[in-house]
């Protein structure tokens, strides 16, 4: 499958701030794993790099709401994210931090390199300063009320609650988290790059895929999201951007740069080069050349990252890739969008999340289960979601049912027929094929080559949940073959026919646990216990295999004796993932079910016709201001941002919700309900509500965050 080539794989060094959940897995590690293993399959060079990512607020943030030091913080999660990789098989060649040595070494050589070659400009800026802390603040340092939404905890760089990009000079009210204090303005000198004078050749890059005129990639092979981000970036006009700040904790500034105490490198200035950090302390250990990864131009640099990353490797450290010279960038940076959980953004502050520790605690040996629905539902082009119901659906029908039921099967009826052993047949043999013609063994097998190459094309294509679906189809044939061919019926009158039958279903089973191991490594060391294979490396498995077809020679051959099957899997009950979902709700299950008698369903109200449902405008909006309405104990008085238009709600919710806890709330509106007058305030819409059978009402929310204005229909 082409020539060899040299890939080098990156996954975002993830903040050493929290454990990780599922969002992590699905954007940025489970994708690369399996891309990267595929490779190492098809027999290609590739390497491996991620690490933990010590520096910045976020982890001097935690470390105070934690009350520890960043050290320890980072010390803390850097160990359980080493372990938690581990335990859900991501493969990685190395696993670096950013507090090492090496990489304060590197980024500081790097930065180093830009000052002398004034690649950067110096500039003086007025920032909060905290003068009881005698500090200046970085953005999440300064709290006070968003300007956009009211809501009195906003931080500096951004508000959670109606997810407004802010700067700390926009919040009304500052604050200062370290002490408390009013910050004052004070001056302050730094480093910018100025990525103004980068936006030619970023835009060539990004929109030709060309370098100086010259040919580097196919912008059509990168994600439209990804592309659409970029040029709005550049369509925007880049700014000069500070690579340096005032903290405690980080990079030091080179200390011979005048003008350096107490600077320290900006994080999104030293983390990706923990890329090339890691790539080295590899090479160290390994013995081996690592600039081959960076400046050879054979090689192929593939980032994998979540979509709130990509301008950083997209503009920025190519920018800066590029202001240092010799550096190779990037062929291809598909990042995937965002994974939400039952109906909600992920939240680590919120503890709404499926954490990945405790997943492989809950459920040993169930790695696979997590992976598989991870890959099933991977938000590839859009914001997917991931809900309990749905993880044991996907287990317990296309995991248990149809690959397990299928390896169950020709294990189980090898022994029975043949004492374990495959049995004698040729390549000229037949048997009915999933379409019930007669087919040789050969030309299945020619077949099975063409879904192997299909599977190679989807994986370099970054479709990762194509692919699985392409490899678990083949297990679906093979249920298919063996319904067809009903064996346990030929046995008694035409053992001869049963042989090619059994010894094609025991090649797609050594197929499938060849093809499946990217997917679920888990899974294809058991199968290859199943079948005594060795499981041996992964490198070359998958070019074996092809080989194997194309030279005509089973993999598997007759005679062969296979091991002790056991259950793949085990179908996942009802209670287990009743549990987890009144887990993550944090409330006990008895509570949500309601224990009255009432038929808990109000009776269907009369039918109506498709025009007089059309005539509904529903929008989706969200409500950014609230109000108790005087004299009123129901009404509150809304302000909802409708998209198009800003409207005032009079809703009687206010006995089911405060006026401050539903701010940035997303809501579901008839917008175009004749205005009603309610206590002397004119109404302009309705919000829409579920009643629950307690008696309470709640929000209607859909599956994923949706901008406010769409039609609903
Ligand atoms: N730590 C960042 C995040 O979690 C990602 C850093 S990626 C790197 O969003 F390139 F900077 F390493
Ligand atoms: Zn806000």
């Amino acid at each position: 499958m082409g020539t060899p080539k040299r890939t080098l794989v990156t996954s975002a060094l993830p903040y050493a701030n929290g454990p990780l959940h599922i969002g992590h897995l699905a954007g940025a590690y489970l994708n690369a794993d399996i891309y990267v293993r595929w490779l190492r399959g098809i027999g290609e060079e590739v390497l491996f790099v991620c690490g933990s990512d010590e520096h910045g607020a976020a982890i001097t943030v935690r470390a105070l709401k934690e009350g520890m030091s960043p050290k320890q913080i980072v010390d803390k999660y850097h160990h359980l994210f080493q372990s938690t990789f581990a335990a859900i098989g991501i493969s990685f060649d190395v696993y670096d931090r950013t507090s090492s040595e090496l990489h304060h070494q590197t980024s500081q050589d790097f930065f180093r390199k830009l000052y002398q070659d004034g690649a950067f400009i110096e500039r003086e800026s007025e920032q909060y300063f905290d003068e009881e802390a005698q500090s200046f603040l970085a953005d999440r340092y300064i709290m006070g009320t968003c300007p956009r939404c009211s809501n009195p905890d906003a931080y500096g760089d951004q508000c959670e609650r109606c997810g407004s990009t802010l700067s700390p000079t926009e919040l009304i009210e500052p604050r200062s988290t370290l002490s408390g204090s009013k910050p004052v303005m004070r001056s302050t000198r730094h480093w910018y790059l100025p990525l103004e004078n980068h936006e030619t050749w970023l835009r060539e890059w990004i929109t030709d895929g060309t370098i100086d005129g010259v040919v580097h990639h196919y912008p059509a092979d990168w994600k439209n999201h990804v592309l659409g981000q970029c040029k709005s970036w550049l369509d925007a006009g880049l700014q000069p951007r500070a690579m340096t700040r005032d903290l405690d904790w980080g990079v030091d500034v080179p200390q011979e740069i005048p003008g350096s105490a107490g600077k320290k490198l900006y994080v999104w200035m030293d983390a990706p080069i923990g890329y090339i950090s890691a790539t080295r302390k590899w090479a160290n250990e390994h013995g081996k050349d690592w600039e081959s990864w960076w400046k050879n131009p054979e090689t192929s640099i593939i980032h994998f990252i979540g979509k709130d990353n990509i301008v950083f490797h997209c503009l920025i450290f190519p920018a800066i890739l590029k202001a240092h010279g010799g550096y190779n960038l990037p062929i291809n940076v598909p990042a995937n969008q965002f994974m939400n959980l039952e109906g909600n953004k992920i939240s680590t502050s919120r503890n709404w999340a499926v954490w990945v520790d405790e997943f492989v605690r809950d459920f040993p040996g169930m790695e696979d289960s997590l992976r598989y629905n991870m890959i099933r539902n991977m938000p590839e082009q859009r914001d997917s979601e991931f809900t309990w119901k749905n993880f044991q659906e996907t287990h317990n029908s296309e995991l248990v049912n149809n690959l397990a039921n299928f390896v169950n099967r020709v294990l189980v009826l090898t022994r029975k027929y043949y004492n374990g052993a495959v049995p004698p047949a040729d390549f000229k043999d037949t048997f009915l094929d999933q379409d019930s013609n007669q087919t040789t063994i050969q030309s299945w097998m020619n077949d099975l080559a063409g879904r192997i190459r299909q599977v190679d094309i989807s994986i370099r294509q970054f479709s990762f949940r194509e692919a699985m679906q392409q490899v678990m189809e083949i297990s679906s044939v093979g249920n298919q073959i063996l319904q067809i061919n009903e064996p346990w019926k030929a046995i008694k009158n035409d053992p001869d026919s049963v042989r090619p039958v059994m010894f094609i279903s025991l090649q797609i089973v050594v197929a499938i646990s060849r093809l499946i191991r990217p997917f679920l490594p888990f899974t294809a060391d058991r199968l290859d216990k199943f079948l005594a294979l060795d499981s041996g490396k992964e490198q070359d498995r998958i070019k074996q295999l092809l080989d194997a077809i194309e030279h005509k020679g089973p993999l598997l051959k007759s005679g062969h004796q296979t091991g002790d099957s056991g259950h793949l899997f085990d179908r996942i009950p009802d209670e287990v993932i009743d549990e987890q979902i009144t887990r993550l709700h944090g409330r006990d299950a008895t509570s949500i079910t309601s224990e009255s008698t009432e038929p808990p369903f109000s009776p269907q109200k009369e039918t109506i016709q498709y025009d007089q449902f059309t005539g509904l405008d529903i929008r989706s909006g969200v409500i950014v201001h609230g109000e108790k309405v005087p004299k009123a104990d129901r009404l509150l008085k809304l302000e909802v941002d409708l998209g198009f238009e800003r409207r005032t709600i009079v809703s009687g919710i206010a006995e089911h919700f405060s006026p401050s806890e539903i701010i940035g709330q997303q809501v579901v509106v008839l917008s175009n309900l004749a205005p009603r007058t309610l206590k002397g305030i004119e109404s302009q819409g309705m919000i829409l509500m579920a009643s629950l059978p307690d008696g309470t009402l709640e929000f209607i929310l859909p599956g994923s965050p949706i901008p406010p204005g769409c039609v609903i229909s």
